[in-house]
């Protein structure tokens, strides 16, 4: 993993993207996406341009959105809230939209919204950011500072730091190693001199004084506190940011190992995906049920309609574990069954309309829910307002046919590490065999 810091958005190579970006606005962007997840929105949206923020919330119902929007460190005029963190509290954004655009936060994540990871950073959730790093150890992860129109801002610099020296703290790597610029140094060495007066330093920055002139003192003191919410905001969707959920693939394999009545945990487990289980997962389909005009809310069904999963050709020797390939087939088979979203290519109607799949998922909460993750609630809106990110050539069920694929190929080999080849193999009867 190489960390790189980049001061603004302007500073960002443009002939390639990271494994990783990580925007970080402390004030304020990135601490009110932070603080709004937390008190409970379904999802942060950000825009760069108003209109297009205006006209795509108009689509969502008034109960259902904040809209807030913010230049120059000021309110806009005809939005219910300007970039205060502090004005989203779980009473009014609780299962919301937050539509937002911001002089400079949401311009840094639309400009490394292309990365296949994007996450927000603020002080107030560097912890969390951390943990996301030694846990998924991406190869290249930059660290984007958003300024100030196009300058330089101590308070993101030194958040950046701040989350460098976690990873340094969490590891074993040596800076020389870990960083990938000169500026991360620098960063880590401006926190390490102001770690234990960050109010003070974001007070002498040139936003902090700005902010300070606005009367914003409370928010200038609330985004200088360190590790204070547990929460990491991922890119779900170009600009959508939502809670990130406990890891797909770690799911799926408890979800596997429940079915077969075992804990992943527990020693002898065989090298292959037994067949029925393949079965058995694909007979756990999840049917959504609209519960109301607002939203789909995956429910655990008994499906009626079951599955023909083929499981593989069983061999005269029962117990013989799957081979790889088998499981590959296997697990493929479960992905398989979820029939891609069907969705135009190029969108006919207005581009921030996506269609959805006859089932009213996207294809991802299907083969999410085909495998028993709850999903977050998912609201029409993730579909009906998404922008439909329609790469040229790409359609969104090609995007996923390789989300799947990748995830598959993922699952299997978290599998066959969980599960040692054990000569002793008992397979687990099921309930076919009672
Ligand atoms: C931001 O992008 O965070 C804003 O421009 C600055 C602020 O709202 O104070």
């Amino acid at each position: 993993m190489k960390l790189f810091v980049y001061h603004t958005p302007e500073e960002i190579p443009s002939n390639r993207l990271p494994s990783c970006a990580i925007v970080i606005d402390v004030l304020r962007a990135s601490s009110t996406i932070a603080t709004a997840i937390h008190a409970g929105a379904e999802a942060v949206q950000v825009f760069n341009d108003l209109e297009l923020l205006v006209s795509t919330s108009d689509a969502v119902a008034e109960e259902q959105r904040l809209r807030a929007g913010e230049r120059g460190g000021r309110q806009v005029k005809g939005f219910e809230f300007g970039n205060s963190p502090l004005a989203f509290t779980p009473e009014n954004t609780q299962g919301r939209r937050l539509f937002l655009s911001t002089t400079n936060g949401t311009r840094c994540s639309e400009s490394v919204r292309n990365a296949s990871k994007v996450i927000i950073a603020a002080l107030i959730n560097r912890r969390a950011v951390v943990n996301y790093l030694c846990s998924k150890k991406p190869g290249t992860v930059w660290l984007v500072g958003s300024g100030w129109e196009g300058s330089y801002s101590l308070e993101d610099t030194v958040c950046a730091g701040a989350i460098i020296e976690g990873v340094l703290a969490a590891g074993k790597t040596p800076l020389a190693k870990l960083a990938g610029n000169d500026e991360a140094i620098a960063a880590v060495s401006l926190y390490r001199q102001w770690q234990g007066q960050l109010g003070e330093l974001l007070d002498c920055g040139s936003h902090g004084q700005r902010l300070l002139k606005m009367r914003a003192q409370a928010d200038v003191a609330y985004c200088a506190q360190l590790d204070v919410l547990d929460v990491l905001p991922i890119q779900r969707g170009l600009g959508t940011f939502v809670q990130l959920q406990p890891g797909l693939i770690e799911k799926t394999c408890e979800f596997l190992a429940r079915l077969v009545g075992r804990k992943p945990e527990q020693k002898g487990d065989d090298d292959g995906v037994p067949a029925e289980l393949i079965g058995m997962a694909a007979q756990e389909e999840l049917k959504p049920q609209v519960e109301s005009q607002d939203g789909l809310k995956a429910k655990k069904v008994k499906s009626k309609v079951k599955p023909q999963i083929q499981s593989a050709p069983q061999t005269q020797q029962a117990d013989r574990p799957l081979t790889q390939t088998e499981q590959k087939v296997e697990l493929k088979a479960i992905a398989d069954k979820v029939p891609a979203p069907v969705l135009e290519e190029t969108p006919k109607t207005d581009p921030s309309e996506a269609a959805v799949s006859a089932s009213g998922m996207t294809g991802a909460e299907q083969v999410s829910e085909e495998i028993g993750e709850e999903t977050p609630t998912v609201s029409p809106m993730e579909t009906a307002v998404q922008p439909v990110a329609m790469e040229p050539t790409e359609t969104k069920a090609s995007q996923l046919e390789k989300a799947k694929g990748s995830m598959v190929g993922e699952v299997q080999g978290i599998w066959s590490k969980m599960t040692k080849v054990n000569p002793n193999y008992q397979r687990v009867p099921s309930q076919k065999d009672k």
